[in-house]
């Protein structure tokens, strides 16, 4: 079956195209339109402007992706949230009227579900090969970091999940941005945090480590946020010294990469999964991929990362998701009453039709 995906949950407005045959993925095409730039003079993401860059973007990006009357294709997969409200709800507004128009099948699909799916697809450029390597076997265990969630979650089969995590303050992509912030680098910080940290010392700075010592699978940044403020208070005029920001960047990543992998380590004792998956923007981080590669490795237990293409926000995972979902009507959504939701959460099936 062939699908095509739709993301707009944030500052990405995405489209993609994705072919499934039995578990195997194969990506057509994938766009990311990014608005980074847009809002990195504000600070972070404004919804409504991202809202309005959504539509202007998305018709003429459909143009370029299918052809009219949406021939070939046998679903419409769309992010239905979590997400900023106003942009959620450009995506699912075009899904529901091309479902209607096309007589398609309208999935919903779970922005958090999408990310874990990512690393069901193959590496390289579209169009791809359907992907041949392994695939995450169940039960798996996910490690969920992205901008606005941190969460371990126990995905029993497809679409089955239940949360052993989360955490109880900032998510750990906020953490990186927040803190970039207080560097005086640009949104978004996780990237700039990971630059700067390659030629810093990441002993340089003790920063604390949120509820390692507690045996439960819960996750705090705000302490190592306002732990940074502190000490960046005593240092104002080191601010000038790269070397001292690569120092403040290496130890941040490296109080933040510790305490994911130390609670994941801990996760998969207690669940015994027979694989990881490494899921969310900030699995871009490569010191992240490589400790975490380190430790499942001496766990014994196969670790998945997704392509670094589709680490961060686009709609091939969106599709990816939504293919798994395709099988079951229950899944499928009515084009007439879908509503984006911004809190939808993951743990049991996205209802087809969440409240409004
Ligand atoms: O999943 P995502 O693209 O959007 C959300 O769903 O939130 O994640 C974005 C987050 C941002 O906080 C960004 O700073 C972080 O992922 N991120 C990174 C890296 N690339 C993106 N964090 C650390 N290192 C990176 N290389
Ligand atoms: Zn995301």
């Amino acid at each position: 079956m062939r699908i095509l995906g739709i993301e707009s949950s944030c500052d990405e407005t995405a489209l993609a195209l994705v072919m499934r045959a039995g578990d195997r993925l194969l990506v057509e095409s994938s766009t990311v339109l990014s608005q980074v730039k847009i809002h990195a003079a504000y600070g972070g993401v404004v919804p409504e402007v991202a809202a309005r860059k959504h539509m202007e973007a998305l018709f003429p990006m459909l143009e370029h992706t299918l052809p009219r009357g949406g021939a070939g294709i046998d679903a419409i997969a769309v992010t239905a949230g979590p997400g900023l409200a106003p942009a959620l709800r450009t995506g699912v507004e075009v899904a529901k009227t091309l479902a209607w128009l096309w007589h398609k099948s309208l999935i919903p699909v779970n922005h958090l579900e999408g990310h874990i799916y990512a690393s069901w697809l193959p590496e390289g450029t579209p169009p791809t090969q359907p992907l041949t390597g392994a695939l995450p076997t169940f039960p798996a265990l996910c490690l969920l970091v992205s901008g606005g969630h941190t969460e371990l979650i126990f995905m029993k089969d497809h679409g089955v999940y239940e949360r052993l995590g989360e955490t109880l303050d900032d998510a750990a992509g906020e953490a990186f941005d927040k803190t970039a912030k207080m560097l005086g680098l640009p949104y978004p910080g996780g990237p700039q945090i990971a630059a700067r940290a390659e030629t810093g010392n990441k002993d340089a700075f003790d920063f604390p480590r949120g509820l390692l010592d507690r045996p439960d699978l819960n996750f705090s940044f705000s302490g190592l946020k306002t732990s940074v403020l502190y000490m960046l208070r005593k240092h104002d005029a080191d601010l000038e010294e790269s070397a001292f920001i690569a120092d403040v960047a290496a130890s941040v990543q490296e109080a933040i990469v510790d305490v994911l992998v130390k609670k994941t380590v801990r996760a998969a004792k207690r669940v015994a999964p027979k694989s990881v998956i490494l899921a969310g923007g900030v699995s871009a981080n490569k010191a992240l991929r490589k400790r975490l590669a380190e430790a499942m490795h001496a766990a014994g237990i196969p670790l998945y990362v997704p392509p670094f293409a589709y680490s961060v926000d686009n709609a091939a995972m969106i599709a990816a998701a939504g293919a798994f979902r395709f099988d079951d009507a229950t899944d499928h959504a009515d084009p007439l009453t879908l509503a984006a939701d911004p809190n939808l959460e993951i743990i049991g099936r996205p209802s087809p039709t969440p409240p409004s």
